[in-house]
């Protein structure tokens, strides 16, 4: 069911069931991170493995230092730059975060995320949310209450809808290797952006995973897939090659003429990286239900979020994690 009323999600959470919630990045299936069957229950819906852990989203600092060791100066830094917002730090956790959240980890993702609706319902609970993106596992992410309908509805009780994501893509993570800071995942604050705030931060790409290898978590290449398989590049050539098969076309600003208009997503007609970026699932869902036999997708310069939204494209392309 979806709805705006933050009481009946503190209802369902305080008796350790799951509820979506919204964010600014993408929606996420929220439970009580201090309740081991409750994030139990995210995974079962999500289909997603056990090695793979969550973030966890809380609204103030001082709840934050409930559960976890210390931030350490330049995470303070980032925090004070990003908080609220599309920023996830990897901090080393207290015992009171169940292992099942981190995997068995020793530290914890965590972000204050920006929505009024999911700040207001973190501050009515005595508990922070352990939440990953609300999609099945491997699926394009939600931007929109519906689509977490559309791959959940059926499987949790309640949605609470804050409208349309406005950032689009997931926060970025960084962590601390030898107490230097590191990026593990690009996301909607570019590198260029922390980097301002903190001096250089690298970037760790995910490695191609082997066979029979351990997965690094979120480091899997294939990730945000549609169904349909994406062929990246200049989409006139693109669609030279491939015209004997039925296209569908992710257009930056403006569409191909050789394809029908409503086979077409046009990110955005302003040319605006951050329009394409909250757009960008959101056309991934519209093409994939086209069910043509090749999404044809362009690639962006690589840099900004220009980079964030080829990291995502290249991975919802792979079409096989392990090859
Ligand atoms: O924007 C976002 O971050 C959204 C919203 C809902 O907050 N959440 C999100 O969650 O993208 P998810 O589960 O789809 O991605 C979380 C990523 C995964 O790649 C996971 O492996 C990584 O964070 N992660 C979580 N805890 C970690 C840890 N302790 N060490 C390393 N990676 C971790
Ligand atoms: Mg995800």
């Amino acid at each position: 069911m979806i709805g705006n009323e933050i009481s009946k999600a503190i209802t369902i959470l305080t008796q350790n069931e799951v509820v979506a919630i919204p964010t600014e990045t993408v929606y996420g299936l929220a439970a009580n991170a201090l309740n081991e069957a409750s994030v139990q229950a995210i995974f079962t819906i999500k289909k997603r493995p056990r090695t793979s852990p969550l973030i966890v989203h809380t609204y103030t600092l001082s709840q934050l230092l409930t559960f976890v060791k210390e931030i350490p100066p330049i995470g303070e830094r980032l925090a004070k730059a990003f908080w609220p917002g599309p920023l996830t730090l990897l901090l080393e956790k207290k015992a009171i975060i169940p292992d099942i959240v981190t995997a068995n980890r020793s530290t914890v993702a965590v972000r204050i995320p920006n929505h009024p609706l999911t700040l207001e319902l973190l501050s009515k609970l005595p508990f922070p949310l352990a939440a990953p993106s609300a999609n099945l596992f491997g699926y394009i992410s939600p931007t929109t209450a519906e689509h977490v309908d559309e791959q959940l509805g059926d499987k949790i009780p309640y949605i609470l809808d804050g409208g349309s994501s406005q950032r689009g893509l997931e926060s970025t993570i960084i962590g601390f290797k030898e107490k230097k800071p590191v990026i593990y995942r690009l996301g909607s604050i570019t590198q260029e952006e922390i980097s301002s705030v903190i001096g250089f931060v690298p970037y760790l790409p995910p490695q191609k995973i082997k066979k029979g290898a351990e997965l690094a978590p979120g480091r899997t290449l294939q990730h945000y897939s549609p169904h349909t398989p994406i062929l990246l590049g200049n989409l006139t050539d693109l669609y030279q090659a491939n015209k004997v098969h039925r296209l569908t076309a992710l257009c930056f600003d403006r569409p191909l003429k050789e394809i029908p208009l409503n086979d077409q997503f046009i990110l955005s007609p302003q040319k605006s990286l951050k329009e394409a970026a909250k757009n960008l699932f959101a056309a991934l869902y519209y093409l994939d239900k086209k069910e043509a036999d090749y999404i044809i997708a362009p690639l962006f310069p690589e840099e900004g979020l220009g980079r964030v939204i080829n990291e995502r494209l290249k991975r919802a392309s792979a079409t096989n994690a392990f090859s």
